[in-house]
């Protein structure tokens, strides 16, 4: 892995931390590589400064994440409002529309981010993107109940999508979510209106939630190549 992106992903982790993190919070705690900074960085001030937070995970990686680090975990039935929830993102749109789930926690990542006051994105360079789809060029990955996954891939080809099922690594067959689910990648070309595309997706039966964050960031820091940070607000 080039050492230029760590960095960059590193610097982004802890500047989300330092400027939104405060004593008392409730946090969501993301998942994907570049979250791991944001959280050796809580970690080192719960140490430092002794500040008490609870940390409600987004996935199996994040819960790990916070449980190895001596944080408290928390979840949705004891605090149903975050205040604060650092996650990473795969691209993100001058509008800070987002495409979440290349590492396949899309779901309760969203559900969390849409209980919490504010999603702050943690990222390095490459996310940086005009227009969803310029630079990734995955597609926009979509939870979907197994049994629909077929008839959903035909509707996706109707939609104007090219979808592929994703396959599991070091296992033969489907990559089985967090929740028991598989993922569609539709390749959708760039996408304009991210909002309608969004919509349409989530109305077919089958579909249990879509990787576009539409209108839910509030400031994403991108890492930079040379060490530097950018930031965009809402
Ligand atoms: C996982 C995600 C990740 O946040 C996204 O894939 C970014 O990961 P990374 O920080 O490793 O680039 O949405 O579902």
């Amino acid at each position: 892995m080039d050492n230029l992106i760590e960095i960059a992903k590193k610097k982004a982790g802890i500047a989300a931390v330092d400027e939104f993190v405060k004593d008392g919070m409730v946090l969501g705690i993301g998942s994907g590589s570049t979250v791991v900074y944001a959280v050796n960085r809580i970690v080192e001030r719960v140490k430092q400064e002794g500040l008490k937070v609870v940390c409600i995970p987004t996935s199996f990686q994040s819960t790990q994440l916070i449980v190895n680090g001596g944080l408290i975990l928390g979840d949705l039935s004891r605090y149903p409002k975050i205040d604060v929830d650092i996650d990473g993102a795969d691209e993100v749109d001058e509008n800070l529309n987002l495409i979440k789930g290349g590492g396949g926690c899309l779901l309760q990542e969203k559900i969390i981010a849409s209980n919490s006051e504010k999603l702050v994105i943690v990222a390095d360079y490459r996310k940086n993107s005009k227009i969803l789809g310029e630079q990734w060029k995955k597609g926009i990955p979509i939870e979907v109940i197994p049994l629909a996954y077929i008839p959903l891939m035909k509707k996706m080809k109707k939609t104007g999508g090219s979808p592929i099922l994703r396959l599991a690594e070091k296992k033969a067959g489907p990559l089985i979510t967090d929740n028991g689910n598989f993922i569609l990648d539709v390749d959708f070309g760039e996408i304009t209106d991210p909002k309608v595309l969004n919509q349409k997706i989530k109305l077919l039966p089958g579909v249990v939630e879509t990787g576009l964050f539409i209108g839910m960031t509030e400031k994403v820091y991108f890492g930079q190549k040379d060490g530097s940070l950018i930031s965009r607000k809402r």
